[in-house]
């Protein structure tokens, strides 16, 4: 991760301490910076609508963030190369996914990113819905247009899967696991899911679109009580609020140097950052395949990114598509 600015460092350090509080001191020693510096930056902060509270001897602590998704807050002082180079937000679309394809199919850019407040038909994987609830959680969709074989696509869920879990281990200091294909979790629940798409011919891709939801301050209530997997939120998970612009702009600036990795290095220094990230290896596992289950061990990935389960009779199978759980 490059070097955030001054005001994004304040604010992940507001995340990262157990009390929510801190000092002064501690932020002009992190920033190499004056307490005058430092009371600057706050009063910025509080003027852009963040509600700051100082407390003699405990230091300042965030009560509030403004917390709305506007292109010019996502861009500003952005370290990307190409994610980011265009965003559009809307306040309420019918899906983020649905949004970059019609806009990949005018001609968008490669890196364009479509946010939306709340999605009233947001997509999940296998046709099943994505709860998308307004002022709470991150609905993206990113548009790349790598000149690569419809093959080589799926491979990008990688991407966004190891993208996801940095950006949350920078914003909360919390260790997420992957689990394939495209699921992020937090001690066993669901906390971000990705879908990719893509449009393309037999011989070259037009665009992929890495559509990303994570639950960022969704609350209890606000999950569906027939959800099919335990599901929860990194607000659930840490006690605090987290910044939807901070994780906005960590989340971009993650997926723009995996994809700067990803064309200049190919998918092998992604795909062995997911397999870093995933706890079920090695481990027994039944994988639900349409009508199809298949029990074994998972043994890793292969090259082409299909689960490699051995099973019983010690074959091993690559799955392509299925949902996995451990046995
Ligand atoms: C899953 O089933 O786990 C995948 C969920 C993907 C949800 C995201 S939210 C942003 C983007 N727009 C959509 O309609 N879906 C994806």
């Amino acid at each position: 991760m490059n070097n955030p600015a001054p005001r994004e460092t304040i604010l992940s350090l507001f995340s990262q301490t157990p009390d929510g509080f801190v000092s002064g001191e501690h932020i002009s020693a992190e920033l190499g910076i004056s307490r005058t510096a430092v009371w600057k930056h706050i009063r910025t902060l509080r003027q852009s609508g963040y509600v700051i509270e100082a407390i003699p001897s405990r230091g300042y602590q965030l009560l509030q963030s403004p917390d709305v998704l506007k292109p010019e807050s996502i861009q500003a002082d952005l370290e990307c190369r190409r994610v980011g180079s265009r965003v559009r937000c809307f306040d309420e679309t019918d899906s983020t996914n649905l949004q970059a394809c019609r806009l990949g199919d005018e001609g968008e850019v490669d890196g364009l990113v479509v946010i939306a407040d709340r999605q009233s038909s947001g997509k999940g994987r296998m046709g099943r819905r994505w709860e998308s609830p307004a002022g709470v959680n991150l609905y993206a969709s990113i548009l790349l247009r790598p000149a690569i074989l419809p093959f080589e696509a799926p491979k990008l869920t990688f991407l966004s899967a190891v993208a996801v879990c940095r950006a949350i281990t920078h914003c909360t200091g919390l260790q997420p696991t992957v689990k394939w294909p495209n699921d992020i979790l937090l001690d066993g629940a669901k906390v971000a899911g990705l879908l990719n798409e893509m449009s393309s011919e037999t011989d070259q891709v037009h665009y992929v679109v890495l559509g990303i939801g994570v639950n960022l301050n969704m609350r209890v209530e606000q999950f569906p009580a027939d959800l099919r997997y335990p599901a929860t939120s990194l607000a659930i998970a840490t006690g605090k609020i987290v910044s939807r612009l901070l994780f906005t702009r960590a989340l971009l600036q993650e997926i723009d140097a995996l994809y700067q990795t990803y064309l200049e290095e190919g998918s092998a220094p992604i795909m062995s950052a997911w397999a870093e990230l995933c706890d079920l290896k090695g481990k027994a596992v039944q994988v639900d395949c349409n009508q199809l289950k298949i029990e074994g061990i998972m043994v890793g990935l292969a090259e082409d990114g299909a689960l490699l389960v051995q099973t019983v009779t010690g074959k091993v199978e690559n799955i392509y598509a299925g949902d996995v759980r451990p046995a």
